[in-house]
């Protein structure tokens, strides 16, 4: 069954968005900000890695922080729509060089289980969701500022994924592609395409005029990277989940896609940073820092 949304919408509030794109990992990250003050949150954030070097660097996050000190903003939360596998999240970066609180899926502590035993971290690695300021529950609520942002539970993707409306803009995650991108995969730990379709349509109820923002876009079929669509656009022309494509139809399509991908080439690091809320594994005796690479696990 869909889920109802659990707010009302509000079209008539209209945040401004600022979207920076990461093209190593195709990646969107937002800035979004109440037009009636200075307060903006940060929604999916990027740290760089040059993974075949092991080193790590913040040039995208530096622009992010630019943009917010050159318009005298104020950061009032750091958003991860999910637990991203395909690149790091540069949220710890952002936070300590200019606060706010970091925020998640309340099944964050899922992703920690289930990644927890991949890489086979000790009792230290606390599975409850700690490393992160707030554990957002479907329905809850937050302030930016005069903006209330509105948390939708939309799992499938992951167990943790959460759509964040705000006025007439809602960031789906992985939730949803551009309509010609489709759909995000369904077949890491914890994901389901039958849930994912479920929350691909629970989103899709709200008023068509809704400005949708993509976490992702690999400009399919060569045009250029884009990253904001509609409600109506998707249930229109989405090549995955438009009206018109059953449940059964889509769970066939997408389980038999994503047995054909491979697995995002920076899984590994991504879950190892991204399931501590950004941060890095804790240092050895030395100071030094290092991933491990599960083998045969993934
Ligand atoms: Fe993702």
């Amino acid at each position: 069954m869909i889920e109802p949304l659990p707010f009302t919408p509000q079209l008539d509030v209209q945040p401004t968005v600022t979207a920076f794109f990461d093209e190593p990992t195709n990646t969107i990250s937002y800035v979004v900000q109440d037009p009636t003050s200075n307060k903006c949150a940060v929604i999916d954030s990027v740290m760089d890695i040059d993974y075949a070097a092991g080193r790590i660097s913040y040039g995208g996050a530096d622009q992010i922080i630019k943009f917010i000190k050159e318009n005298e903003l104020e950061l009032e939360w750091l958003i991860e729509t999910h637990v991203h596998a395909d690149h790091l999240s540069g949220a710890p970066y952002i936070q300590g060089k200019l606060g706010g609180k970091l925020g998640i899926g309340e099944n964050i502590t899922i992703v920690q289980d289930v990644f927890g035993k991949v890489f086979n971290e000790g009792t230290e690695f606390q599975r409850d969701g700690s490393q992160f300021d707030q554990l957002f529950t479907d329905g809850d609520s937050y302030q930016i500022g005069n903006l209330t942002a509105y948390v939708m539970h939309t799992p499938g993707h992951t167990p943790a994924c959460m759509t964040h409306t705000i006025g007439n803009a809602a960031f789906v995650g992985d939730t949803l592609f551009m309509p010609d991108g489709g759909s995000a995969r369904a077949d890491f730990p914890g994901g389901n395409a039958r849930t994912l379709y479920r929350s691909v349509k629970r989103v899709l109820q709200l008023p068509d005029e809704t400005r949708l923002f993509m976490c992702h876009d690999y400009g399919p079929n060569g045009r250029d990277i884009q990253w904001e669509t509609s409600v109506a656009e998707e249930r229109n022309h989405n090549i995955h989940v438009k009206d018109g494509i059953s449940e059964d139809e889509f769970v066939k399509m997408r389980e038999e896609r994503d047995a054909s991908l491979d697995m995002p080439k920076l899984i590994i690091p991504s879950l190892q940073v991204n399931m501590r809320a950004g941060k890095m594994p804790p240092a050895d005796e030395q100071g030094d820092v290092f991933f491990k690479v599960p083998v045969n696990k993934l």
